[in-house]
C-alpha cells in the first residue's frame, strides 16, 4: 500500500472500502451542490503571506477552547451514521480524536450511543443535540448526556427541515433503506466492511432504538425519525435548553451576524460558523465568507469555531487567520475511518497537524494565538 500522505489518500481508500451508498451519504451536499462546493473553492483562495527567517524551532499547535486544553485547534464534527462507515465508527473515532488530544462531538443520529462510547472511552465528548417534535425525548437526550459527563452540548439549528440529497435518495438511502440490487452488489464486494458492521455493537440509530415508546423495530423508528425534524423549533426552544444544560452550550450552524449575536444573547458559550458541509440551504455562502464578520461582531464575548471543506492544516491556518478559535472536521475523518477505522482517523488528524506545523513555519508563527489576519497575503 501507498504511503498516506493527506487526507485525500483516505478518501480514494474509503472509496475502494466504503459501500458506494455509504460514501455517497459521506460526500454529497443538498441540490445542486453549489454551497458543498464554494466551501472548498472560497478556502482555497485564501493565500498565506510567506515569512522567512523567523527562529520557528519551537512552536507548538497546542491551544485553549471550551474551557479545555487541545493538542490542536482541531475537533471532529458530530457525523450522523458515523458508525455505518465502520462499524462501532463512533467508538473508533472518539478513541482517535483522545489520543490526538482533541474533542470528539456524537451525532444525536449516531449508530453507537451516548452511553456505549462513554463506556468504551475514558475521554470526556461532546453531544450534539437535534430537537426533535418530541421534546420530552430531546430533554432527556440532555439528560442522558449530562449523566454520560459529556463535556459539551452542541446544539444544531440549520435542520428544522431535510435538505435533499439526491444520491441518497436514488442509492434508497432512506430510514428504513429501500436497498437496490445494485448497492447489495456492491456490498458483497466490501467483506472487510460487512465484517466490522456484522461484529458492531448497533446498526441502527442507538440514542433512539429503546429509548422512545412505541419504537421497537426498524420500520417504526424509520417513520418516527422521518416525523420527527421540527419545524416550529424556534429561539424560544434554546431558551430551555440552556437551562436544561448546565455545561458549555455551543449553536452550530450559524452563517449571519445577528443570529450570532442573538445565540450570544441567548447564552451560548460558543458558535459554530457552519453550512452543515453544504448539506442544508444550497445557494448559502461558503462558511468561510461567513466567518471574518462574525468573528468581528463577536470579539472575546464567545469564541466561535468554524467548519465547512476543511481538508487540511492550511485550511485551519486559513480559519484561524478569519477568526476562528478552532475549525471542526467532518468527511476529513469520515474517509479516515471509512479507509482504516481507528487509525485512518488518527492518520486524518496527523496529516492536518503536520501541515499546519509546517504552514505555521513558513509564515512564520510559533503559537496558535499569534495566528490572525496578518498570514494572509493580499
Ligand atoms: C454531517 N453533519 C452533521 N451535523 C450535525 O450537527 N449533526 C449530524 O448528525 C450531522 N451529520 C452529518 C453527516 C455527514 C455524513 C456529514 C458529512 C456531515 C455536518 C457536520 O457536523 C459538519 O458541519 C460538516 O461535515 C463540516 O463540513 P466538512 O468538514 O465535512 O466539509
Amino acid at each position: 500500500m501507498q504511503p498516506i500522505t493527506n487526507v485525500e489518500d483516505l478518501r480514494e481508500l474509503a472509496r475502494r472500502r466504503v459501500p458506494r451508498m455509504f460514501l455517497d451519504y459521506a460526500e454529497s451536499g443538498s441540490y445542486a451542490e453549489e454551497t458543498l462546493r464554494a466551501n472548498r473553492r472560497d478556502l482555497e483562495a485564501i493565500k498565506f503571506k510567506q515569512k522567512i527567517l523567523i527562529d520557528v524551532s519551537k512552536r507548538s499547535t497546542a491551544t485553549k477552547f471550551l474551557g479545555k486544553e487541545a493538542a490542536l485547534p482541531l475537533a471532529l464534527a458530530p457525523v450522523g451514521l458515523c458508525g455505518m462507515q465502520r462499524g462501532n465508527g463512533e467508538i473508533l473515532s472518539a478513541k482517535a480524536a483522545a489520543k490526538a488530544g482533541i474533542p470528539f462531538c456524537l451525532s444525536t443520529m449516531s449508530v453507537c450511543s451516548i452511553e456505549d462510547v462513554a463506556e468504551d472511552v475514558n475521554e470526556p465528548f461532546w453531544f450534539q443535540l437535534y430537537v426533535m417534535r418530541d421534546r420530552k425525548f430531546a430533554r432527556s437526550l440532555i439528560d442522558r448526556a449530562a449523566a454520560a459527563k459529556c463535556s459539551a452540548l452542541v446544539l444544531t439549528v440549520d435542520l428544522q427541515v431535510l435538505g435533499q440529497r439526491h444520491r441518497d435518495i436514488k442509492n434508497g438511502l432512506s430510514v428504513p433503506p429501500k436497498m437496490k440490487i445494485a448497492n447489495l452488489i456492491d456490498i458483497a464486494t466490501k467483506p472487510a466492511w460487512i465484517a466490522s458492521i456484522l461484529t458492531a455493537k448497533r446498526r441502527t440509530f442507538g440514542n433512539i432504538a429503546g429509548h422512545v415508546e412505541g419504537v421497537a423495530d426498524t420500520s417504526s423508528l424509520g417513520a418516527w425519525v422521518q416525523d420527527q425534524f421540527d419545524p416550529a423549533l424556534n429561539w424560544d426552544d434554546v431558551k430551555w435548553i440552556r437551562e436544561a444544560w448546565k455545561g458549555p452550550l455551543v449553536l452550530k450552524g450559524i452563517l449571519e451576524v445577528e443570529d450570532a449575536k442573538r445565540a450570544v444573547a441567548h447564552g451560548a458559550d460558543a458558535i459554530v460558523v457552519s453550512n452543515h458541509g453544504g448539506r442544508q440551504l444550497d445557494g448559502a455562502p461558503s462558511s468561510i465568507s461567513a466567518l471574518p464578520k462574525i468573528a468581528e461582531a463577536l470579539g472575546d464575548k464567545v469564541e466561535v469555531l468554524f467548519d465547512g471543506g476543511v481538508r487540511s492544516g492550511q485550511d485551519v491556518m486559513r480559519a484561524l487567520a478569519l477568526g476562528a478559535k478552532a475549525c471542526l472536521i467532518g468527511r476529513a475523518y469520515i474517509y479516515g475511518l471509512g479507509a482504516m477505522g481507528e487509525a485512518g482517523v488518527s492518520e486524518a488528524i496527523g496529516c492536518i497537524r503536520r501541515e499546519l506545523e509546517t504552514t505555521m513555519a513558513l509564515t512564520g508563527i510559533n503559537k496558535v494565538s499569534e495566528i490572525g489576519p496578518g498570514v494572509i497575503a493580499g
